[in-house]
């Protein structure tokens, strides 16, 4: 058995998300699914593994990860749940943690968490609420739980009530990014998670931006520059998070496009009509276009926000999406339920510039419902 976890290769970046005695590495790189077992044995040897992953994933990546794992001397429980948003429910959960008890996983053993961010929500809950507590491992196999979800510690599942309600800060000890997972995530997925890639230039990083402007199509194609583009957005996500682990202060700007995109995702009924990244490219573009119209920032750089997001693919515009949406005030009521507004004055991220990003506590909801309705015209 194999307890020193493999030298780092040359293709890999290794980062730590600062959190006192619970800090923990994220490893990103080609081929780390295949060295899972080796680097989690390092951590945990002898331990059984409750695998969570749902089927799609499972099709291209379950015997890899299994594999290395009983090579490492660790015992697999595999456990699979349906592929998407559906899976975050009171049902799923219940039916993981008793296949996770079933398997006799104890307090000494670990989780894993096989795949993209619903899976890393749901595990990560179970493992926050196994036995009081089990620890456990991020295996991010989406672009988007690699730059984001699969780092910081949010964990949950949503209730009819609404979405991510019911959860737990619960932070892994270790993540483990495989680039080369992503080669079998759909392109539309891919897209999606790369709004948030973008989202970490246009908080606090402008020359990133304008790298991810000129390199955006190698991130794309894979090496060295999307293990690049990961590590960045990694970095990003785990300075905010070493400062602000709770969310009471500067984490929020995580949030940028993220009150207008999740009243938009909510709008289109949490459907495949408008993916999460899509929502919040939808809602990036206008925050700068908010923000320019409010003389804030350049109108110049809303343009340039707006340019990088369609030229990769991505929807900036409401009429952009699919099908019908709610009208103004709907969309302003989706905007007033949103968990990001405190006792009626509304909190956006707004911008003076790219990579010039602030909370703003006085929002307006006059002039916001102005550019609303200016928006919902498609000017
Ligand atoms: N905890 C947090 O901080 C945080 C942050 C952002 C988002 N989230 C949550 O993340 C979820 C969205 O995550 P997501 O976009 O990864 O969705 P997802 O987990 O549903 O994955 C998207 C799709 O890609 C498939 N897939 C994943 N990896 C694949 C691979 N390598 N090859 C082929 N198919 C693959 C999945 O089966 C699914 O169909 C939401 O529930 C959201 O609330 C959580
Ligand atoms: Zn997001």
């Amino acid at each position: 058995m194999n307890k020193q976890a493999p030298p780092l290769a040359a293709d890999r970046t290794q980062l730590s998300v600062g959190l006192g005695d619970r800090s923990y590495d994220i490893v990103i790189g080609p081929g780390l699914l295949a060295e899972s077992g080796a680097r989690i044995a390092a951590l945990r040897p002898g331990a059984r593994i409750g695998i969570v992953t749902d089927s799609n994933v499972a099709d291209r990546h379950l015997g890899v990860v299994e594999a290395s794992l009983r090579e490492a001397g660790l015992t697999p429980t595999p456990i699979l749940v349906e592929p998407g948003e559906k899976s975050k429910c009171f049902a799923v959960f219940e039916q993981v943690v008793d296949a996770l008890l079933a398997a006799r996983i104890e307090r000494r053993d670990l989780l894993l968490a096989l795949g993209g961010g619903v899976v890393g929500d749901l595990a990560g809950f179970a493992a926050a609420a196994l036995r009081r507590g089990v620890d456990f491992v991020q295996a991010p196999t989406s672009l988007l739980a690699q730059v984001d979800s699969s780092v910081g510690g949010k964990t949950g599942i949503n209730s009819r009530h609404g979405k991510n309600l019911v959860g737990a800060f619960h932070q892994p000890i270790l993540v483990l990014a495989d680039t080369g997972a992503l080669d079998t995530l759909p392109l539309r997925e891919f897209r999606s998670g790369y709004a948030e890639v973008a989202k970490y230039g246009l908080i606090d990083n402008a020359p990133f931006f304008g790298w991810l402007e000129r390199r955006w199509e190698a991130v794309f194609r894979g090496g060295a520059e999307r293990i690049e583009a990961i590590a960045t957005s990694c970095a990003s996500k785990a300075a905010v998070v070493s400062r602000d682990e709770k969310e009471t202060g500067d984490r929020a700007l995580l949030n940028l496009g993220h009150t207008f995109g999740h009243a938009l995702e909510a709008g289109a009924g949490f459907s495949q009509r408008l993916l999460h990244g899509e929502a919040v490219a939808v809602g990036m573009a206008q925050a700068f276009r908010f923000s320019a119209a409010q003389g804030l920032c350049a109108t110049a750089d809303a343009e340039r926000v707006e340019t990088h997001l369609r030229t990769v693919g991505l929807p900036t515009r409401i009429a952009d999406i699919p099908g019908a949406l709610p009208d103004t005030d709907g969309l302003m009521d989706l905007i007033a339920q949103d968990k990001k507004v405190s006792r009626g004055a509304l909190t956006f991220i707004l911008a003076r510039g790219i990579g010039q990003s602030y909370i703003a506590r006085d929002v307006d909801p006059a002039q916001l419902r102005a550019f609303l309705e200016e928006e919902r015209r498609g000017r």
